[in-house]
């Protein structure tokens, strides 16, 4: 960790509360000029610190900027952890790391996205500053049918996280939407790829991205009926810890994996169950089919019932469900 994290560090252990430049510089046997040089970088970062001569810095007790230092806090200090401030996509930067070897558990996080996607390539709306934009490098030991687990598994993640952490209870649309009071305020997307000798993954990345707070100018016309945030309060820190429970308990089912022990805590969370949906499939959506949802199989596909009374199993692929 560079000395500019390390103070980052410090700060963030002693928020709310004053922490010389002297005492610092002891910690971190450097100088009180480099201890000045990190503090005015941090600051062109973002983030609100007080000097105070006689006192030393403190950092503002409601900033909730992402930073290595923030996420190592609540998750430990083994891992690689790579924090960006912008980046065009996080899945993007894992699957070239991927290509040149990484090992399984890098996290890459970053508080804007410029060119951020979801599945089948959709965009995702990642502006900087109130999201959380997230995702792991796995190397799966198997079958990359058993995808969909990876993405439900992640699901669970963020909802037991998001209530940890704000108290809020969460819910999923199947199979990678979270929702709270009715809005989608988070996205899962999963991809890999294949060894196709063996049939088995040889990289997957599953990418987690969350409105946390409003955007600055609201969300674009074409989500903003939809799409909701986790709270209208800033509080500190918010975004590290979230993302290290997301991790935390992601890492934890995924370890489990292929066997899943998480299905009946997916299907307690799983809106609209025992209620009437359509399921929409086709090109461009077209096709509409009502059933009623009764639930998901082992493998973490959808049961339904059609209105002909027959019993189904459909797997995520290429269909989405509506209310
Ligand atoms: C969806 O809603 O369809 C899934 C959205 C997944 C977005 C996350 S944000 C972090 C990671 N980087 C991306 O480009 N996509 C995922």
């Amino acid at each position: 960790m560079t000395i500019k994290e390390q103070i980052r560090g410090l700060l963030e252990e002693n928020r709310g509360n004053f922490i010389s430049g002297e005492s610092i510089a002891r910690k971190l046997y450097c100088t009180r000029g480099a201890v000045w040089k990190a503090i005015k970088s941090l600051r062109a970062d973002g983030l609100e610190i007080t000097a105070v001569t006689n006192r030393g810095y403190c950092l503002d007790d409601k900033g909730d900027i992402l930073s290595e230092a923030g996420i190592r806090r609540y998750l430990g200090k083994n891992g690689e952890i790579i924090v960006f401030k912008t980046i065009d996509s996080t899945n993007t930067y894992l699957r070239g790391l991927a290509a040149n070897g990484a090992g399984e558990g890098v996290l890459a996080v970053s508080s804007e996205q410029t060119n951020g996607y979801g599945r089948r390539g959709r965009n995702f709306f990642s502006p900087a500053d109130t999201g959380l934009y997230m995702s792991i490098l796995l190397r799966p030991k198997f079958s990359a049918q058993t995808a969909v687990k990876i993405t439900a598994a992640g699901a669970v993640a963020v909802c037991r996280a998001i209530d940890k952490v704000l108290g809020i209870s969460a819910d999923i649309k199947w199979v990678n939407d979270i929702y709270c009071d009715g809005k989608k305020v988070a996205g899962i997307a999963t991809e890999g790829a294949l060894n196709i000798e063996n049939g088995l993954f040889d990289y997957a990345v599953i990418g987690i991205g969350i409105n946390v707070y409003k955007p600055q100018n609201d969300f674009p016309s074409d989500i903003s009926a939809t799409a909701g945030v986790l709270t209208e309060t800033q509080t500190a820190d918010t975004k590290n810890r979230l993302c290290a429970e997301i991790y935390k308990s992601f890492m934890e089912l995924y370890h489990k994996l292929p066997e899943c022990d998480f299905i009946s805590e997916y299907e307690k969370r799983l809106m609209w169950k025992g209620g009437k949906i359509y399921i929409i499939s086709g090109a461009d959506g077209k096709i509409k089919t009502p059933a009623v949802l009764l639930g998901i199989d082992e493998n973490c596909a959808l049961k339904v019932r059609y209105e002909n009374g027959k019993e189904d199993v459909i797997s995520s692929g290429e269909i989405s469900i509506r209310r």
